[in-house]
């Protein structure tokens, strides 16, 4: 029994859909335990060929929880390995497929890079706005999407904190596709059936050769990320960071 999402079957394809609508899907550690469990059920049943993992509407998901984040320590996050469990996503071996609406953002971003194929809705809103919160990306945003996007446009949006478009996402390799957001599930629906109609280990060993090109020295850029991240809470810029979020303020940072 899965509390903050809903698992479903399509035929060959097992459809994962995050459902914590009032906190726009943001990413506890039972969502990250339960989508990961689910992923590896269906990457265990084999009559499902390909996984969908999608939000709502308004958000795919707008990031980690930011309140279950805010009272942790430096040695909390660095003890537990805080959000090291997504990294299991990345070894499911059968073909992923993100469709992201409206907000995908820090580890709502993070999440869907995760995924081998990310469609979007033309209401899709990316970004890595951590900085804004006195941390940085801890789900492997800083690696994934450099390689997605270059350099340049990675640096600002993480720097920046700034959102791109379903449009911008698009034109810097982010997103395989934008459809209209009515679309959206019946698009991605179709092309996860598509997938799961081909052969199974073929498709298997063809994500796995385009992911030898992407992946190559991957796993030590996360790690290092990690750490980071779980140093940021170290700082007292993180502490007030998030206290302003959840207050409703804006944060003022002492650079300490
Ligand atoms: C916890 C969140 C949340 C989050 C939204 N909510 N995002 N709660 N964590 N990441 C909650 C709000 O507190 C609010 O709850 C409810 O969802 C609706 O959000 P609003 O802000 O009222 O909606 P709106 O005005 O439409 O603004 C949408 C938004 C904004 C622009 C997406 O919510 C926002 O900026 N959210 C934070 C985005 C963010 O910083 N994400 C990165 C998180 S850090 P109440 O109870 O008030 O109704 C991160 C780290 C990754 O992801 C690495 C970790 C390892």
């Amino acid at each position: 029994m899965t509390e903050t999402i809903i698992v479903d079957r399509k035929d060959r394809v097992g459809l994962i859909t995050l459902n914590r609508p009032k906190a726009l899907n943001a990413l506890t550690l039972q969502v990250m335990h339960e989508v990961v469990a689910a992923a590896q059920e269906f990457d265990r049943d084999p009559g499902i060929g390909a996984i969908l993992i999608t939000g709502s509407a308004k958000a795919f998901a707008a990031g980690a929880d930011i309140k279950e984040m805010q009272p942790q320590s430096y040695l909390d996050v660095y003890l537990s390995d805080w959000f090291a469990g997504w990294d299991a996503l990345a070894r499911v071996r059968k073909p992923t497929i993100a469709a992201v609406a409206g907000y995908a953002l820090g580890g709502g971003c993070e999440l869907a890079m995760l995924c081998d194929i990310l469609l979007a809705a033309d209401t899709a809103k990316f970004g890595q706005p951590e900085i804004k919160l006195g941390v940085i990306p801890g789900i492997g945003g800083s690696q994934r999407l450099t390689r997605a996007v270059g350099k340049a446009k990675a640096m600002e949006l993480c720097l920046t904190g700034r959102m791109m478009d379903a449009e911008e996402a698009e034109r810097a390799g982010l997103v395989s596709r934008v459809v209209p957001a009515d679309r959206l599930l019946d698009d991605a629906l179709e092309t996860a059936a598509t997938i799961a109609s081909m052969s199974l280990p073929t498709a298997m060993m063809a994500k796995e050769a385009v992911n030898r090109a992407f992946e190559s020295s991957l796993a030590e850029g996360i790690l290092f990320e990690r750490r980071l991240f779980h140093a940021t809470f170290a700082t007292a810029d993180q502490k007030e960071g998030m206290a302003a979020f959840v207050e409703k303020r804006a944060p003022h940072f002492t650079h300490r």
